[in-house]
């Protein structure tokens, strides 16, 4: 008989000896009379949610423990307190399921569940239980379905259920989650314990068959490494981890600053591990400077880099890490935003960054388009391919250029126009032409050593005559004639003189250094 949602306010005699399922939720009920239940000798299946059975309970509770072989009774949404719950369970020995979710229950003691001990599936979600008392599960020998989600809970410090298989703690307060020190065998097989305060991983039954456990949303890795972490609860965990069947772990959300590598290695059924969004909490505010310099590093997380809105100095000098670019009409698959490389154009601030030797082949276009970048070594990166736009988005405010010790060959390296650029190092690679647009930059220090130039570009050297640059030109193939003078100017003068038009004077070369 389905009564739900109507607008019954009382009831008082139900003479139906056959019926076995009622639905009277979503009603005003407030009044039951005593015998209203008296004839419903069969019934099995009733649904009393969304009333207001708190108000006349002694009648209430009268009428409900007449009905001895109730099977499933959901009594959620009532308004009812710890003491007017336990009125309504008298007498419930058949129970299998109970639904109390939405009440006001507060705290869960033996008495509640003394005469509803068969007990299968227990479900008291949304209440405001901050305390369990010992010996309230453990007697219900049959329970395998607890669900004590969106409660107050603040720790299990004794986990004794060895009957329970499934146990969700969902949105409580639980800072931790201790298991018993037992030998016995516990039949969980899912434990959810997101959305809590979890400090540390939870310390689980020695012996378990736990296939699903959710952990995100915690609070796990926020005191810091992971040694700290499990060198303290370690000795306890590492046989449990070891003996653990556990194909899925959820840890996303959490505040873990390293992989908790350790830990999870002693999972060797794991077969999914949900690590996403960690490494989010971080932040520093005020981090100016920051050294990363040989580290190993592959790759740097875009939320690690969100936690550096005031970097001004970044070192990544000998790590793997390699430049995004951004998608560009018909680029090569290569330069598809790769989600492994590292977006530094997120760093607004980042003025100096330092990548020699990362082993980066290309440096795809944009790769630094948002940063604020004034110098930039790229040092070392053995063969790397500078592309046309690769420094685009900088050019107009880098100063200082390193790319040196490449392998590079003039046909790999082609450099935008950079009006501000002052100091150039193309040392150590195969070059035999400057890039022509380097006109475009005020120079005071370019470095050419050993490369494989045999003249220099006269109306690049020219403009560079205007800025008093210093030029370092010494390990190349030069093909002048350079006579027995020891001045560096006069050698310089007939050097160029031989392939220089006729007005330039290299008395506005300062300084050229051989
Ligand atoms: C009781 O009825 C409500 C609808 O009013 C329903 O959501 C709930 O699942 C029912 N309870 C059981 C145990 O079937
Ligand atoms: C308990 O339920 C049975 C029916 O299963 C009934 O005969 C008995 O009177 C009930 N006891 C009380 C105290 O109401
Ligand atoms: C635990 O309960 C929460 C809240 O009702 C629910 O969202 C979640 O899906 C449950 N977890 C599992 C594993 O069933
Ligand atoms: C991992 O967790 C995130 C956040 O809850 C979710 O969006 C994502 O789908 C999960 N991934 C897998 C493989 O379950
Ligand atoms: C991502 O970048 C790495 C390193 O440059 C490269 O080996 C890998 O093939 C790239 N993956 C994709 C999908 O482009
Ligand atoms: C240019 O780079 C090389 C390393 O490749 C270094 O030895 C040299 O001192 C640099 N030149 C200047 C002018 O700093
Ligand atoms: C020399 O540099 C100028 C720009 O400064 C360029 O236009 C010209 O093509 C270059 N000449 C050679 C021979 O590379």
């Amino acid at each position: 008989l389905n009564l739900s949602n109507n607008f019954i306010t009382q009831l008082h005699a139900l003479a139906l000896p056959y019926l076995e399922q009622l639905d009277l939720s979503g009603n005003q009920l407030d009044l039951i009379s005593e015998g209203a239940f008296g004839n419903l000798a069969r019934l099995e299946h009733l649904n009393l949610s969304r009333n207001r059975l708190s108000v006349s309970l002694g009648s209430n509770s009268k009428a409900l423990g007449s009905l001895g072989r109730l099977r499933s009774l959901d009594i959620s949404m009532n308004g009812l307190s710890n003491s007017a719950a336990e009125l309504l369970l008298r007498n419930k020995s058949s129970l299998d399921q109970l639904k109390m979710t939405g009440n006001v229950l507060i705290k869960l003691s033996p008495s509640m569940f003394g005469e509803s001990k068969g007990i299968t599936n227990l479900i008291i979600e949304d209440n405001l239980i901050s305390e369990i008392e010992k010996q309230t599960f453990e007697p219900l020998s049959r329970l395998e379905s607890l669900n004590l989600a969106r409660n107050n809970l603040a720790s299990i410090c004794d986990f004794t259920l060895h009957q329970v298989k499934y146990l969700n703690l969902s949105r409580n307060s639980l800072e931790f989650f201790v298991t018993c020190e037992d030998a016995a065998l516990y039949s969980l097989e899912v434990l959810d314990l997101s959305h809590n305060k979890l400090l540390y991983f939870p310390i689980l039954p020695k012996l378990n068959k736990l296939k699903h456990l959710y952990l995100q949303n915690n609070l796990l890795g926020a005191l810091g490494s992971e040694a700290v972490m499990v060198t303290e609860v370690n000795s306890l965990y590492q046989d449990i981890m070891k003996l653990m069947p556990l194909a899925y772990i959820d840890l996303s959300f959490n505040h873990f600053t390293s992989f908790p590598l350790e830990t999870l290695s002693l999972l060797f059924s794991l077969e999914t591990l949900n690590f996403s969004h960690n490494f989010r909490q971080i932040r520093f505010p005020s981090l100016k400077c920051l050294d990363l310099q040989k580290n190993s590093l592959t790759s740097v997380s875009p939320f690690f880099l969100k936690a550096l809105p005031q970097i001004d100095t970044l070192n990544l000098q000998e790590n793997q890490v390699q430049p995004c670019g951004f998608l560009m009409k018909s680029l090569p698959k290569i330069f598809d935003l790769n989600s492994s490389c590292v977006a530094f154009g997120q760093l607004k601030t980042l003025k100096h960054l330092n990548l020699r030797e990362n082993d980066i082949k290309i440096l795809p276009p944009t790769s630094f388009q948002g940063t604020s970048l004034i110098s930039l070594n790229l040092a070392k990166n053995n063969h790397m391919v500078i592309g046309e736009a690769a420094l685009e988005g900088v050019q107009a405010t880098l100063q200082s250029l390193i790319i040196s010790e490449i392998s590079m060959n003039s046909s790999g390296l082609s450099l935008p126009c950079m009006p501000a650029l002052t100091n150039l190092n193309i040392s150590n690679n195969r070059l035999n032409k400057t890039p022509g647009s380097l006109a475009c930059s005020s120079l005071k220090v370019i470095d050419v050593r050993n490369n494989a130039f045999t003249s220099l570009n006269c109306s690049l050297l020219q403009t560079l005559s205007l800025n008093q640059t210093a030029m370092f030109i010494s390990g190349n193939k030069f093909n002048c004639y350079c006579s027995g003078s020891s001045r560096w100017q006069v050698i310089a003068f007939r050097c160029f003189s031989r392939r220089c038009s006729n007005d330039f004077r290299t008395a506005d070369i300062r300084i050229v250094i051989i």
